[in-house]
């Protein structure tokens, strides 16, 4: 079965084509950070309009890639939430349009389910059952997954996502936006023992996360330099990236005793993290457990993850057909499949 994937929830368009005996045969990816970076973070109108620029050529490159024609898609896959309104509407019509033409089935993905269900892309690929740490711009949650559409929180943020954070502290740095790998990236010049930031909730007893106070500390903290030149920046950096590492694998590790699974699992933007990985790799091996993360240019947003977990509902007769979009969707409510 040959799936068409079509991503558009936020600021990047993806298509991809992905056939469930051949793995993933094209994809294509077109981001909207240089014209956000303008306005210091995304504007949903002209996203949407820029979804609209982007989303047939893209699919005709991935088509050219994969040496096929519309005619050889199965189905298409597309995110129907959570994420801007506009923006998903965008990836919504134009796959119930073409399917529509084509005669073929639809089904809306869960961009969560996308980002979740993306390290199976990788070789090796995790069994199911895995914890799964989900660190994005949006959102950070840890989850049992026991099957595709069987998803246990264990917890959440109570405010901020962790790649809120690190780009809300690149903002106040000067970093541009999306501040993630630009922090991350001079983090590696700084000296983490310059400063000491808080790592918030390490202790608590639940697997819950907050990061909205070390954000704030990272703004107090740049307020109270007199000088913030460059390695300055680079020593706050890296103080805010060893404390939110920290706090992410500690809690990684907490949820695996708690639940006794033995593999753990990274999706999402940050989890693109250099630091983050090296924690992760270092704190399982030395327990016997096996971390699986999706392939590097496969954990920001992008469109074979739809594909990828369209296919899976697919394989599992989920096909939906609906046309309707949901910027505001809790993973935790999905049907197993
Ligand atoms: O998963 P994603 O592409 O979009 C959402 O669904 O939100 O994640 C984007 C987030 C941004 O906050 C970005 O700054 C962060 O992932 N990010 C990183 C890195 N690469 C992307 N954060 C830290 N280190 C990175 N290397
Ligand atoms: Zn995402």
């Amino acid at each position: 079965m040959l799936v068409l994937g079509i991503e558009s929830s936020c600021d990047e368009t993806g298509v991809a084509l992905y056939d469930t005996q051949a793995g993933l045969l094209a994809h294509q990816l077109h981001t909207q950070m240089a014209m956000h970076a303008e306005y210091g973070g995304v504007v949903p109108e002209l996203a949407s309009r820029d979804h609209i620029r982007r989303v047939l050529p893209l699919t005709s490159a991935c088509l050219t890639d994969a040496g096929r024609t519309l005619a050889d898609i199965d189905a298409i896959a597309y995110t129907a939430g959570p994420g801007l309104s506009g923006a998903l509407l965008v990836g919504a019509s134009v796959a119930n349009a073409l399917a529509f033409a084509l005669n073929k089935p639809t089904v809306a993905v869960h961009h969560l389910e996308g980002h979740l269900l993306s390290p199976l892309l990788a070789d090796p690929a995790p069994e199911f059952p895995f914890v799964a740490l989900l660190v994005s711009g949006g959102h950070t949650q840890l989850m049992a997954v026991h099957g595709v559409g069987r998803y246990e929180l264990l917890g959440e943020t109570v405010d901020d996502a962790a790649g809120e954070a690190f780009d809300k502290s690149a903002k106040l740095l000067g970093l541009g936006y999306p501040g993630g790998p630009a922090l991350s990236k001079l983090a590696d010049l700084g000296d983490a023992t310059r400063f000491t930031l808080p790592r918030p909730m390490l202790h608590s007893a639940d697997l819950d996360f907050s990061f909205s106070g070390l954000k704030t500390a990272v703004l107090n903290l740049v307020k109270a330099q007199d000088n913030l030149d460059e390695q300055t920046r680079a020593d706050i950096c890296a103080a805010f990236q060893e404390a939110i590492v920290e706090v992410l694998a500690k809690k990684c590790i907490k949820a695996m005793k708690q639940t006794g699974l033995k593999r753990l699992v990274i999706a999402g933007g940050v989890g693109a993290n250099r630091q983050l990985r090296e924690g992760l790799n270092e704190a399982c091996s030395r327990r016997g457990w096996q971390v699986f993360y999706p392939p590097l240019h496969l954990c920001t947003d992008n469109g074979a993850m739809i594909a990828f977990a369209g296919a899976q509902r697919l394989q599992h007769a989920q096909a939906a057909g609906s046309f309707a979009v949901q910027p505001r969707w809790d993973l935790s409510t999905l049907a197993a499949a």
